[in-house]
Formats: structure tokens, C-alpha cells, sequence
């Protein structure tokens, strides 16, 4: 069963516009539950990363936890090679938090809105853990800077998240097309690592280019919405507009590879 504290309905409200998208993106993932794993490769890949990483890091007694958890694949991966190590999941979609049902000895989950910052009980947090999720949230930077400042001395920060310089394609296509460029907004991958660096020892530091050759805007466009990502604060588009973004989708097929840009972080709390 998953938990859900009182505290999660408590204050810090968002301005109802961010509070209306933020629904928005937990119905779209909760509405792609079922079907997320098997359409989420990058976040895949990226997860053994982060979990690899883990391996010989010296973590203390305190919470440990993995943000935006979803079906679990982070979490799943980081206990793959630190077998000592439980990680509480949290995320606020219940539908992808279910997706695994709970076995022996399996880490427990919490659905919680990320935007109300972290619950009391990471407070002093040994490991935080997130991929793929902080993007999601109304101010990422800010959520960075407290999640960093919940980390007890010694504590690790262990993050993947796209950003800023991703869909390149995409986005110059929406421009020849004319039509809004629906793409989530990323977070700049210079913001997050100044953040971070405020107040931890940044270990690692790399920021990642998968390109993938995606020749079909409606394709990808599917692909997104396959696995519950397509929510977008600028809405859908019409089936005139997403006519015309095919039409100028790929103007030199063989060459317009569809780029993401991965921030990958390690760092430890002095
Ligand atoms: C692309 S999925 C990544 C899931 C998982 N970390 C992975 O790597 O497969 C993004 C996750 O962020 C979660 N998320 C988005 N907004 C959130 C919020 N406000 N609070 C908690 N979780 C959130 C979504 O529900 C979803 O599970």
C-alpha cells in the first residue's frame, strides 16, 4: 500500500495556474502508468547509470530516498548494486507508485508533491536520490537548493535531469512550422550545477547528449505520450498545427537527429 500523509494536503499552495499544469502532469503519467517502463529507455539507461554510481559511495545511516520515483526504475537500480541500501519512494502519482507491487523487504513508497519541497522525515537525509523528475516541478532550482539543504553532513545528491539544450530539432521545426513549441520548458543545465554547488562537493559532473534519429514528429510525439510525458504548459496542438510540424519536422532526414541533453550530478554535502 502506499502512504499518504496528511501532510501532503498542507499549505505552501502553488498559484493556481502551476497547481492546474501540475495535475495535468500527474494525470498524463498516471493515464500511461501500466505502459511506462516498457517505453522509457533513456530513463532506463540512465537509471543503471546513477545506480552504478552508487556502488562505492560511503552512505550513512540516515533517510535515503528516490524523488519522483515513478514505477521505481531508479531505486530498483541503486539496490541492484548497493543491496544494503532501502530507499523510500516518493512521487504524487499513485498509478506509477503502484506499478510494482510491494514484496518482502522492498522499499516503501509515499505519494507526496514535490512541490510542497520534502517531507519531514528526509530531513538529514544520507542519500537523495532523482532522475527524470525534477524537471517536472514548478522551480526546480529552488526544489535543488532544498533538497540539497536536507542532506546531512556527509549526505549524498545523486541526479539525472534533462534540460535546457534538449529537442533542438523540435523546436527550430515549430519555428519553420510556425506552430507553439509544446516541449516541457528544461531547466538550464549551468542553473542546476550553480545551485548545487552552493552548498555541496560536486563529484561528478557530466552533462550527457543521447541523440536519437527521429525522422516522424507525430512518432515521437507518440512516443512521448506512450510513457505519460507530454504534458505541456503552452497545451496540445491542433491537428492542422501537428500537420504542419510533420511538413517541416525533418527538412534533411538523415541529419536531424532528436537530442537530449542530461544533467548527470554526484555530490556530496561537506
Ligand atoms: C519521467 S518520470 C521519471 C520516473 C523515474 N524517476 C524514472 O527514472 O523512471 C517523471 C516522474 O516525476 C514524477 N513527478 C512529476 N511531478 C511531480 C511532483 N510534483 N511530485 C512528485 N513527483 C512528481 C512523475 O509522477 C513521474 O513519476
Amino acid at each position: 500500500m502506499v502512504e499518504t500523509p496528511r501532510a501532503r494536503t498542507r499549505t505552501a499552495d502553488p498559484a493556481p495556474a502551476t497547481a492546474l499544469f501540475s495535475e495535468r502532469v500527474r494525470d498524463c503519467f498516471s493515464g500511461a502508468a501500466n505502459q511506462y517502463e516498457g517505453g522509457a529507455r533513456i530513463q532506463r539507461a540512465i537509471a543503471w547509470r546513477l545506480g552504478h554510481l552508487c556502488r562505492p559511495l560511503a552512505i550513512g545511516p540516515g533517510p535515503k530516498a528516490d524523488l519522483g520515483a515513478g514505477t521505481g526504475l531508479l531505486a530498483r537500480s541503486i539496490v541492484l548494486h548497493r543491496p544494503d541500501l532501502n530507499l523510500l519512494r516518493l512521487d504524487n502519482c499513485q498509478a506509477l507508485l503502484e506499478q510494482e507491487p510491494p514484496q518482502a523487504g522492498a522499499s516503501s513508497r509515499l505519494l507526496w508533491d514535490l512541490n510542497l519541497g520534502l517531507p519531514a522525515q528526509l530531513a538529514g537525509a544520507s542519500l537523495l536520490a532523482s532522475s527524470f523528475a525534477l524537471q517536472w516541478l514548478e522551480q526546480p532550482r529552488l526544489q535543488l537548493d532544498q533538497w540539497a539543504s536536507q542532506l546531512a553532513r556527509g549526505g549524498w545528491l545523486v541526479l539525472a535531469v534533462p534540460c535546457s539544450a534538449s529537442f533542438e530539432q523540435w523546436r527550430q521545426a515549430a519555428g519553420r512550422a510556425r506552430v507553439p513549441f509544446t516541449g516541457l520548458a528544461l531547466p538550464a543545465a549551468s542553473e542546476l550545477i550553480e545551485a548545487v554547488e552552493c552548498q555541496l562537493q560536486v563529484v561528478r559532473c557530466q552533462r550527457l547528449r543521447f541523440s536519437r534519429r527521429r525522422p516522424q514528429a507525430l512518432a515521437f510525439l507518440r512516443e512521448l505520450k506512450a510513457i505519460g510525458a507530454q504534458a505541456s504548459p503552452t497545451g496540445q496542438l491542433s491537428r492542422t498545427e501537428l500537420r504542419r510540424l510533420q511538413t517541416h519536422w525533418t527538412p534533411n532526414p538523415p541529419k536531424c537527429p532528436l537530442e537530449w541533453e542530461v544533467l548527470l550530478l554526484l555530490a556530496r554535502k561537506p
